[in-house]
């Protein structure tokens, strides 16, 4: 393990394991602050040992989004809710498998996913729970009429192998900055009531309410009806979350550590950190900020185009001049993606590199 971050191969993602803890700590207080259960989305860091800090932490449970995350998470976590349909035979045989061993729960939003995943309980003898899950305006996955996700919840109910636990619902939709937020989440408060109101009625009270995100999680308690939110990318943070104020530059705990590659063109900066490496995610929520990245102590500086191994540093908005060989830091628009892009994660704290750890639960676990 080397010393120093000078030492470190580039490019790599590096944490800074001091705001990681104040961010898992900060969303911690918050969820007892407001009795909410708090089910981190481990899809953002793929982690068992960050997940192990969230569940010291007091999480209920994580939320995954594929069979291999799950299986993954299952060696610290007894109780994961896979926020995804569960369609398809393989998908739903290896969570069957999988709920032998953990207390699963599964989103779904069809009948057919209902056949896949009560025929694989009932093949594997294990028992899921299901949250319907319902469409509040994302417009992705989920039943955006309440009476048909009450024929789902009752065929739920019907069948031995399944449990119905409650709705689901993503608010991935709601992405403006955190204080212009109140219009949509009202919206939200009026459909979430009618719909509890709706089950309530035919005899299936929804014991979960399960919702939340990142840009929508300091506003969580004032959706009523609410029992646990799963906030994915508040671990590390990014640009995106900063851009609305989901949280403080500072509180951006990965970056992106690259090394300057070249400097011939006037202007502009090359780092080695190129798509493979952040991504080509677009900003979202915000359209006062642009590129792919932007440079940790200068926020100035951003991405401005990439190659694969390019990263073309926009140095117009600026008076720093790197030099070829500087090594600089970029905080990524869309973090999860780069976690994904990459085996290994550097800890630090300032210039020392104190632990890594894999992103263990990276790529998709086919046995064929
Ligand atoms: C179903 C579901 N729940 C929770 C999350 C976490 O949200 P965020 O990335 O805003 O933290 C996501 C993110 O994609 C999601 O798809």
């Amino acid at each position: 393990m080397p010393l120093t971050i000078a030492e470190l191969e580039t490019p790599i993602p590096v944490v800074d394991l001091d705001r990681l803890a104040r961010n898992l700590d900060r969303a911690a207080e918050y969820a007892t602050a407001h009795g909410l259960g708090l089910r981190p989305h481990i899809k953002t860091h793929k982690s068992p040992r960050i997940a192990g800090e969230q569940l010291t932490r007091g999480a209920i449970g994580v939320t995954c989004a594929t069979p291999y995350e799950a299986e993954v998470m299952s060696e610290v976590c007894d109780d994961i809710l896979v926020a995804y349909p569960p369609v398809g035979h393989r998908r739903a045989a290896r969570l069957a498998a999988l709920a032998k061993k953990v207390r699963l729960t599964v989103a779904l939003d069809s009948m057919q996913a209902i056949d896949d995943l009560a025929g694989a309980a009932t093949q594997a003898g294990s028992t899921i729970g299901v949250c319907i899950e319902l469409d509040l305006g994302m417009h992705r996955v989920g039943l955006p009429v309440v009476d048909d996700a009450i024929v789902l919840a009752r065929a739920v109910r019907d069948r031995p192998s399944l449990t119905f636990a409650g709705i689901a619902f993503y608010p991935g939709h709601v992405r403006e900055p955190v204080d212009q937020q109140t219009l949509k989440l009202e919206q939200l408060q009026t459909t979430i009531s009618a719909a509890i109101a709706a089950f309530d009625a035919a005899g299936l009270h929804p014991p979960t309410v399960s919702g939340g995100s990142t840009p929508t999680l300091w506003r969580t308690h004032e959706l009523t009806g609410v029992t646990e939110f799963r906030p994915g990318t508040y671990v590390y943070n990014d640009r995106t979350t900063a851009a609305i104020g989901a949280c403080a530059w500072d509180d951006c705990a990965l970056t992106v550590l690259a090394t300057v590659v070249s400097t011939a063109v006037p202007g502009q900066a090359v780092v080695d950190a190129g798509t493979k490496a952040l991504g080509r995610e677009p900003m979202r929520g915000t359209d006062t900020v642009d590129g792919f990245g932007s440079v940790l102590d200068h926020p100035e500086v951003f991405v401005k185009s990439m190659s694969e191994e390019h990263g073309i540093l926009d140095l117009s908005r600026s008076t720093w001049r790197p030099a070829v060989g500087d090594r600089v830091r970029i905080i990524p628009n869309h973090v999860c993606i780069v976690v994904h892009l990459n085996d290994v994660i550097a800890g630090i704290r300032g210039d020392r590199v104190e632990t890594s750890w894999p992103v263990a639960a990276r790529g998709r676990g086919y046995s064929l």
